[in-house]
């Protein structure tokens, strides 16, 4: 039987107090919402003292979500101890999680102090807060460079004061998987009492080993684990979710399973992205843009004869229709005819190496290859035959004037027109598409990127639209954005309205 591993995310605390990350209490709640989908088990809702904004965002998560705990942060100090137990009285499951930096950098320099008198106060308000709620969690900040025999003394002595879990942070993303592992381990062999409580870990990604250092301590003994989505977080970020849900379903011979539904990840993943205008990495392990797409010609021939060649991963397992074969330079044969197959396009031997040579001559001028490119590899003209095109366009915005925008579009050869507002000219504009094609259609991801730097740049817009419980890819570039977000968007719409 596998153990559980408990999940404790901390994308609104730790993650939210990323400069430029900051999320209102509506969208606050509308993450929490999420996680709760997701399948955590804690989520940690903010640092109540740090504002009255947080403080309320903290009330009504508590009121809006019923599964996971919600745990706030306080120092080791009453008034904050005291300010994170109201912000929780309307909690189904509420917990303090308090604490105080136990390395000697934090007690020489951050404190002035010496290890008897933190001691002392990490009891002190262990106690404290035990008198408020019936779940503590206490942090020993800087974990990761504190001396192990004064590490478990501290531990030790906040079990006896009644803290429920434990958590030992890697702050400053200092430590080595193996050294991380070994403390873990220490505390176990050392601390009376710590099989009563949850030994929790919380590693910070300073050198990049986050996910492998939270790893060696689950093989080491911690049960519960402290994440961002998208390994969001205080300077190189947190343990991200997605990495470690998916190592631990992944391989299932480690033992360890979590309560996430993984088919839920990348709709996290980009929620949290455009909330907290963060976009992902293109290489992000499990949820960048690249992880499920295949460029180079030997591994497109492998994946097109079988995935699981070159992807340990099924992208549907994180909510991903399906992996991508880009079209470079460096494909073969075989990802043309795949990409001229989904675009219905059957060519004969003879025609595909002619189209073939076409497209390497191409794609050694041209980055992006798109499917009107191949389309006129083919002797095909995307636009001649796409079920809907832009015909007329005309946004209105700026200072003092209404937002308004006027779409003409070509549906099946007809003429259709529709004349809208919006909050800005992308919006407007792409409610008159919406109007015009009258089927219900979310836009689940929208990115524009600039290709170079000036102002008199293309720009590139990747779009994902879902209708009918699935999800399309539109994309389109042009020096003008509405324009670009007009046509990615029914680029898009031509995929499902075939
Ligand atoms: O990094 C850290 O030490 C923290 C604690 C407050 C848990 O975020
Ligand atoms: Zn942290």
């Amino acid at each position: 039987m596998a153990e559980r591993i408990y999940i404790f995310d901390t994308t609104l605390r730790d993650g939210e107090q990323v400069p430029g990350c900051q999320l209102n209490s509506i969208e606050k709640v509308q993450v929490a919402k999420v996680l709760e989908e997701l399948g955590v088990d804690i989520i940690e809702a903010g640092f109540p003292v740090s504002s009255p904004g947080d403080f309320n965002s903290v009330v009504e998560i508590c009121k809006a979500v019923t599964e996971p705990s919600i745990c706030v942060l306080s120092r080791a100090v009453q008034n904050d101890i005291d300010v994170a137990a109201q912000s929780l009285k309307h909690a189904r499951r509420g917990r303090i999680q308090t604490g105080i930096g136990t390395s000697d950098y934090h007690i020489k320099y951050k404190f002035l102090s010496n290890r008897e008198d933190i001691l002392e106060r990490a009891v002190m308000a262990t106690r404290y807060a035990r008198n408020l709620t019936e779940e503590v969690q206490f942090y020993c900040e800087d974990a990761g460079r504190t001396d192990n025999e004064y590490l478990a003394r501290v531990v030790e002595a906040v079990i006896k004061a009644g803290a429920t879990t434990i958590n030992i942070p890697d702050t400053t993303g200092y430590c080595t998987p193996l050294e991380f592992g070994d403390k873990i381990r220490y505390l176990r062999e050392h601390v009376d009492g710590i099989d009563k409580v949850m030994l929790s870990v919380h590693c910070h990604n300073d050198q990049g080993l986050a996910t492998a250092n939270t790893l060696q301590a689950i093989m080491n003994g911690a049960r519960q684990i402290d994440v961002t989505v998208n390994g969001i977080g205080e300077r190189a970020g947190n343990t991200a979710l997605e990495e470690i849900a998916m190592i631990l379903k992944g391989r299932s011979e480690l033992g360890f399973e979590t309560g996430i539904d993984t088919t839920r990840i990348y709709h996290a993943s980009r929620m949290v992205s455009s909330l907290m205008n963060m976009p992902v990495q293109p290489n992000k392990a499990v949820v960048g843009r690249n992880a499920f797409s295949h460029s180079s010609g030997i591994h497109q021939d492998g994946i097109l004869k079988m995935k699981e060649t070159y992807e340990i991963i099924d992208p549907k397992d994180i909510g991903l229709e399906d992996n991508s074969i880009i079209l470079t330079a460096r494909s073969g044969h075989a990802a043309l005819k795949h990409r001229l197959a989904e675009l219905n396009i059957e060519l004969t031997k003879e025609e595909l190496d002619i189209a073939y040579e076409k497209f390497l001559r191409l794609a050694d001028v041209k980055q992006d290859i798109t499917d009107e490119d191949i389309m006129k590899i083919a002797g095909r003209d995307l636009n001649d035959i796409a079920p809907v095109r832009l015909d007329y366009l005309k946004a209105v915005s700026g200072t003092g004037v209404q937002t308004r925008a006027h779409v003409r579009l070509i549906v099946d050869g007809e003429y259709k027109s529709a004349i809208m507002r919006g909050n800005g000219p992308v919006d407007a504009s792409i409610k008159c598409v919406k109007k015009i094609i009258g089927r219900k259609m979310l836009i689940r991801e929208f990115f524009i990127q600039a290709m170079d730097k000036g102002c008199d740049d293309i720009g590139k817009v990747h779009m994902q639209v879902e209708y009918n419980g699935s999800r399309y890819y539109g994309f389109a570039a042009d020096t003008d954005i509405v324009k670009a977000s007009v046509l990615a968007f029914i680029n898009a719409v031509n995929r499902f309205i075939k």
